[in-house]
């Protein structure tokens, strides 16, 4: 490892390079963390980011604005980080959470108000402010700790801030997700490690193939295809570190028959090969 390497993820120069970082970073006026976090070309995965105490500015010139207790920043993939401790405030602590998100996530990642690329959440209900607070504190915890499980765990809970994000949303309707889709859905959990067409699940529910994908692609914010690999890695994944299968073994249980497929799409969706993850996690 190279001995600059910056440790702290508080500092400029860390490497982000893990699925899931998160932290408290506490800037008080005057401190040595009182400086701007200015990365102009973003970062490589996402970012939540919740007040805890004091004000915050985001941005500068026509595009500035001030976040405060319980409010909620969501940034994409490379959109450009510009915050301080707001000059109104001697304070501004915030926690964060740095992933990357699950396929079908999609839907779950966009908010209603978007400045400048980045989604924000206000006027969150003080119960949910601190259902988030606690969660945010569980991720924090989890991520210190080295364990098979500890990202899926971590996941799980970034989930329930998402989908409680989602909740505090101003016009939020209150939508089921069509039970045609759903049927979809469970079928192909069920039968994840068979080879189906989206002829046959069209079949299931009687709609054309392309009406299918359609309504789909707006129920669930990706495409089938996208679902399905993201549901057979999760499984490959809970296989790696439970079981001593070898990878081709686990790529036969999960549905791929090419082995090296399953290693292309492994290595798409985790960021590394299965065999890495496997002595990672081991
Ligand atoms: C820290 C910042 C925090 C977040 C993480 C990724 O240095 O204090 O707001 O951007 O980096």
């Amino acid at each position: 490892m190279n001995s600059t390497m910056q440790t702290d993820p508080l500092k400029p120069g860390y490497d982000f390079n893990a699925h899931l970082v998160a932290g408290l970073t506490p800037i008080e006026k005057g401190g040595d963390l009182d400086f701007t976090i200015d990365r102009p070309n973003g970062m490589k995965g996402f970012i939540i980011n919740l007040t805890v105490k004091g004000q915050g500015t985001v941005f500068h010139g026509d595009d500035v604005f001030e976040v405060q207790e319980g409010d909620l920043l969501l940034f994409p993939t490379g959109v450009p980080h510009y915050y301080h401790r707001s000059e109104q405030t001697e304070e501004w602590h915030h926690r964060w959470i740095y992933f990357r998100p699950r396929a079908y996530w999609n839907n779950r990642l966009k908010w209603e108000e978007c400045i400048n690329g980045v989604f924000i959440t206000k006027g969150v209900q003080i119960d949910d402010q601190e259902k988030l607070n606690q969660l945010f504190l569980q991720i924090e915890a989890l991520s210190k700790v080295e364990e098979p499980y500890v990202d899926e765990l971590s996941l799980n809970l970034l989930e329930q801030i998402l989908i409680r994000c989602k909740m505090n949303q101003p016009n939020l309707i209150k939508k089921r997700v069509d039970p045609r889709i759903t049927e979809v859905v469970n079928y192909m959990a069920k039968h994840l490690n068979e080879d189906f067409s989206n002829e046959q699940l069209a079949e299931l529910i009687c709609l054309s193939p392309s009406r299918l994908g359609h309504l789909f692609r707006d129920e669930i914010g990706m495409t089938i295809t996208q679902w399905r690999d993201d549901q057979r890695i999760s499984r490959a994944k809970q296989l790696l570190v439970t079981s001593n299968y070898s990878i081709n073994q686990i790529s036969r249980l999960i549905g791929y028959s090419d082995p090296l497929y399953f290693s292309r799409v492994f290595k798409n969706k985790a960021g590394l090969s299965p065999k890495l993850y496997r002595e990672k996690v081991m």
